[in-house]
């Protein structure tokens, strides 16, 4: 299973989320990775956790003021981005091009939807993997593979039935091994995850119980 623990913009440390990250990588079989902001990129891959950016814009070098180029997150040490969140919609033709962007910069990409019918138009798009996190769920604790479990099985279905090599990752409210456990048995690859990590008291206990059955 792949853990992809979102920072978002919470005011935690995240070089000593990343570490934390690292060291739980290295003591699982599950794939452990951290996605802060982009300031923070460099000094968190610094620390040897794999690191991800939450956003690429879908521009070249050039003239673009304020924009994200994925060739910089690259270069600042990162190895994959999110794309298209649900707290950073593109439109479509822009998600086209971040993903374009992104595999310029040879940045691995995970394209987030809402819900299954946006996951097929996401898998269209060739990305290595699609994210199901239905919105009203994120932040809650009330993980997405308990209170909607079909939202993650028909996500599944319509990414495969685009593309049968796209990775599915789930996300919303995941904050426990037991849930990695079920988005697992529903289909899913991965979960994305934010505030059961950002927003810990113990960061790294958190991330020891996500991946303790793993
Ligand atoms: O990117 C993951 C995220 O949107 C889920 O947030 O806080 O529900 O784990 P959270």
């Amino acid at each position: 299973m792949f853990v992809l623990v979102n920072l978002k913009t919470y005011p935690c440390d995240p070089v000593a989320v990343a570490e934390a990250v690292r060291d739980v990588n290295e003591s699982t079989d599950a794939r452990v990775a951290v996605a802060p902001q982009a300031a923070h990129l460099e000094r968190v891959a610094e620390t040897g956790a794999e690191t991800w950016a939450q956003h690429v814009d879908p521009i070249d070098y050039g003239s673009n003021t304020g924009h994200t180029l994925a060739e910089t997150v690259a270069e600042a040490g990162a190895v994959g981005t999110l794309i298209n969140h649900s707290e950073q919609r593109l439109k479509l033709a822009d998600v086209d091009g971040a993903v374009e962007a992104a595999e310029r910069a040879d940045l691995e990409t995970v394209v987030c939807a809402n819900n299954p019918a946006q996951i097929g138009a996401a898998a269209a798009l060739g990305p290595d993997a699609v994210a199901v996190e239905p919105p009203e769920l994120i932040g809650t604790g009330t993980p997405v593979s308990q209170a909607d479990p079909d939202i993650v099985e028909d996500a599944v279905e319509a990414a495969q039935a685009v593309d049968a090599d796209v990775s599915v990752l789930c996300g919303a409210g995941i904050s426990t091994g037991d849930d990695v456990v079920a988005a697992g048995d529903l289909g899913s690859e991965g979960v994305l995850l934010a505030s059961g990590v950002a927003k810990a008291d113990d960061p790294t206990a958190a991330l020891e119980d996500l991946v303790a059955p793993l």
